[in-house]
């Protein structure tokens, strides 16, 4: 069996619980340390088992396959997402280390996309042919607000990026949109709450067995992303006011993404059972902990103009 705490590794990522709490320079994995550990954490995503899976789907009411499938409908369009926009991202490596890891990254999110294929076919039956038409037709599950993140911002900062992949002030725009906002609030987040509705329903062996890894290979970004922000907006205040400013805009959006069709976003929702106040609370902590890391706190909402 699975356990939560698989999800939190023992090295890496300082949002994760293990280690949050640490004075403001933590001592952070280095590009060339990530690059080692992702040489070790390999998986095979076209090897899993998922002849539970299949009867565990088969076998939950109709309400609740609506329900987990629009959730994971958000993580395989994402994967598809960040595994395309990520180029910019390898075209502005700064030295041979960096250049490394993020070679790796590109791949893993490949790997998401294809474990999330494999899954939406052999469990959830989705029977178009070809993989566009399967995107397709998972894309019609996606709120307005997955479009704004992830069709227009990501978007946009990997054009910026693509553009010069010198300009640092558009990788970090890039890095806080991807690595932060992306991966660090939204996707380890959903990540928790997925793996937590599987496990106390002793449910999908096969899925949770694949999201662990996933997860694993998150942290593991999410290591690096904040170990480049540390190095650059920790140590400059024009770039911490960057870094700070994309937050801001985009974390009201990254809220959008997870409230489910006919809920209110401004209101209480739920996921799978869990209330929006506890999910919203288990993505800002590991935020705030790896703003600590980084050195450059959440700027205060700014009060609207009257
Ligand atoms: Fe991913
Ligand atoms: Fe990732």
């Amino acid at each position: 069996m699975v356990t939560l705490g698989a999800l939190v590794p023992e090295q890496g990522d300082p949002g994760a619980a293990a280690n949050g709490d640490q004075a403001s320079k933590l001592k952070l994995q280095t590009p060339q340390e990530l690059y080692e550990l992702w040489e070790r954490q390999h998986w095979r995503s076209q090897e899993i088992d998922f002849s539970q899976d299949k009867q565990d789907f088969a076998n939950l009411s109709d309400e609740a396959k609506d329900s987990l499938v629009w959730v994971l409908s958000t993580f395989f369009i994402g994967e598809e997402r960040v595994t395309t926009q990520f180029s910019g991202l390898v075209m502005a490596y700064e030295d041979e280390h960096e250049e490394s890891f993020l070679a790796t990254q590109q791949v893993d999110e490949a790997r998401h996309m294809q474990f999330f294929d494999r899954f939406y076919r052999e469990v959830i039956g989705i029977d178009d042919p070809d993989f566009e038409g399967r995107l397709s037709r998972v894309r019609e599950e996606l709120n307005e607000a997955f479009g704004k993140l992830f069709d227009e911002a990501l978007v946009d900062a990997g054009k910026r990026l693509i553009a010069d992949p010198s300009d640092r002030g558009a990788k970090i725009d890039f890095i806080t949109t991807y690595h932060m906002v992306i991966e660090g609030a939204l996707a380890l987040t959903g990540q928790y709450f997925v793996t937590r509705f599987m496990e106390e329903n002793e449910i999908f062996p096969g899925f949770v067995e694949g999201f662990e890894h996933v997860a694993r290979d998150e942290h593991r970004h999410v290591a690096y992303g904040t170990w480049y922000l540390q190095q650059t907006a920790g140590e400059d205040d024009a770039l911490a006011e960057r870094m700070q400013q994309k937050l801001q805009e985009l974390l009201p959006v990254a809220a959008g993404v997870l409230v489910p069709p006919g809920q209110d976003p401004t209101g209480e929702w739920e996921i799978l059972g869990y209330p929006s106040s506890e999910i919203t609370e288990f993505g800002f902590k590991s935020l705030s902990r790896r703003l600590k890391a980084i050195g450059v706190p959440l700027r205060a909402p700014q009060p609207a103009a009257a």
